[in-house]
């Protein structure tokens, strides 16, 4: 008995079809109609008094539904638009010259996230990527080497977008610390999925997105900052919402609110945030551990089945170090997939590790074996042999 299938029928779009992408697009819940409808209601009909009335501290009050599945108190997460924009929060916070510029973080961290920290080179900064030697994982002991006395950030992703690989990081944050570095993790693949804590963990900075695993659609990326940080960093990437007195409309330099205000910028993107609470709401009702524990299964039979035609893993198959993704390398892995949407299979593909294929709380045993049927059908008419 699956006692979470009860939740398909708050997903319309599982109807019609096998909806296994869930690391890039989860399924939107039905619920996010009346959100939606509810935000056009209030802008209609209290116009301007919306701001505040609640709009103003959206950011902040969606946050703490964020805080619960994460492990952060309330007021310590912020919405912003995407984790772009959480990431150049973070990273305008320090100086990139003298002797602690250096960013270390792993080759497999989302590329946007490295884009960011390479443009930093041309104000002195320093960034040392660590590589994959099999295309999965990261070596955790080159990873410990990198960091060092000269390092100001390590910026790791928990869970890696193209393998699913699951770092450490709690020796990472640990040896983090002890060298005087601070740690940014980009939690984006792994919240909603795979239990974090990131009290327990301590890390200084955490962010990630809705769209994915917590079904909250695009526009809402969130940033974790540890409370006893907060008067220490002040964001060059910033705006009037982190000012202390924003309806003060002060001109000069900025005098950034004492709590975690100070980490916003512009206007927020509001419908994006009332889009977004009822996966979250969800989410939290459920709970990751039980997430995690379907999750742990299904990845497990994926893999036999996929194995089991022939196809070769590329995610780790110990289940301590693996996602809720399982890559699946298949020859013309691109057009497979196109070939899979075209027929309401609902997967995605990465250049050089394969189809990602992802089951979530809402997904039967049974999709897994249409999927990889599925799959193989193709190959078949396609005529191409599987390698294994
Ligand atoms: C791990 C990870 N980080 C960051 C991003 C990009 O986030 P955003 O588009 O919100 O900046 C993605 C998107 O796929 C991702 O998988």
């Amino acid at each position: 008995m699956d006692d979470l299938l009860i939740w398909r029928k708050e997903f319309p779009t599982l109807e019609s079809t096998v909806h296994m992408i869930s690391h890039s697009l989860g399924a939107m819940p039905r619920r996010t109609y009346e959100s939606l409808r509810e935000y056009a209601d209030t802008w209609t009909t209290r116009g301007i008094r919306a701001w505040e009335e609640g709009w103003w501290e959206m950011p902040v009050k969606l946050g703490d539904l964020i805080g619960g599945i994460i492990g952060a108190a309330p007021g310590e997460v912020v919405m912003q638009q995407n984790v772009s924009t959480c990431v150049a929060t973070v990273l305008s916070c320090f100086e990139w010259s003298g002797l602690r510029k250096k960013i270390v973080s792993e080759a497999f961290n989302f590329p946007s996230n490295l884009y960011q920290c390479h443009a930093l080179e041309r104000v002195g900064a320093r960034v040392v990527t660590v590589p994959s030697d099999d295309g999965i994982g990261v070596p955790l002991e080159r990873m410990l080497v990198a960091i060092d006395g000269e390092t100001r950030l390590v910026f790791v992703s928990h869970v890696l977008f193209r393998s699913s690989f699951v770092q450490d990081l709690v020796t990472i944050t640990r040896r983090a610390h002890e060298m005087g570095a601070m740690v940014l993790a980009d939690i984006y693949q792994s919240a909603g999925s795979v239990p974090i804590d990131v009290h327990a963990l301590g890390v200084d900075f955490a962010t990630g997105g809705s769209v994915k695993w917590l079904c909250g659609g695009p526009g809402a990326g969130y940033l974790y900052v540890r409370r006893d940080l907060w008067r220490k960093l002040e964001p060059r990437f910033t705006g009037w919402m982190a000012h202390k007195r924003p309806f003060a409309f002060e001109a000069g330099a900025m005098d950034y609110a004492d709590d975690a205000y100070r980490f916003l910028n512009g206007t927020p993107a509001i419908p994006a945030l009332y889009a977004a609470r009822s996966g979250y709401e969800i989410i939290a009702e459920i709970g990751v551990d039980r997430i995690r524990e379907k999750s742990l299964r299904q990845t497990a039979r994926l893999i036999e089945l996929a194995e089991g035609a022939g196809f070769r893993i590329n995610s780790p198959r110990s289940p301590t170090q693996r996602g809720g993704t399982v890559v699946i390398d298949v020859p013309d892995g691109a057009e497979v997939t196109k070939e899979l949407l075209r027929r309401n299979f609902l997967v995605d593909y990465r250049p050089g590790a394969g189809i990602r294929v992802a089951p979530h709380f809402y997904s039967t045993d049974e999709e897994l074996e249409l999927t990889i049927r599925e799959i193989q059908t193709i190959l078949r008419k396609k005529s191409v042999a599987p390698v294994s």
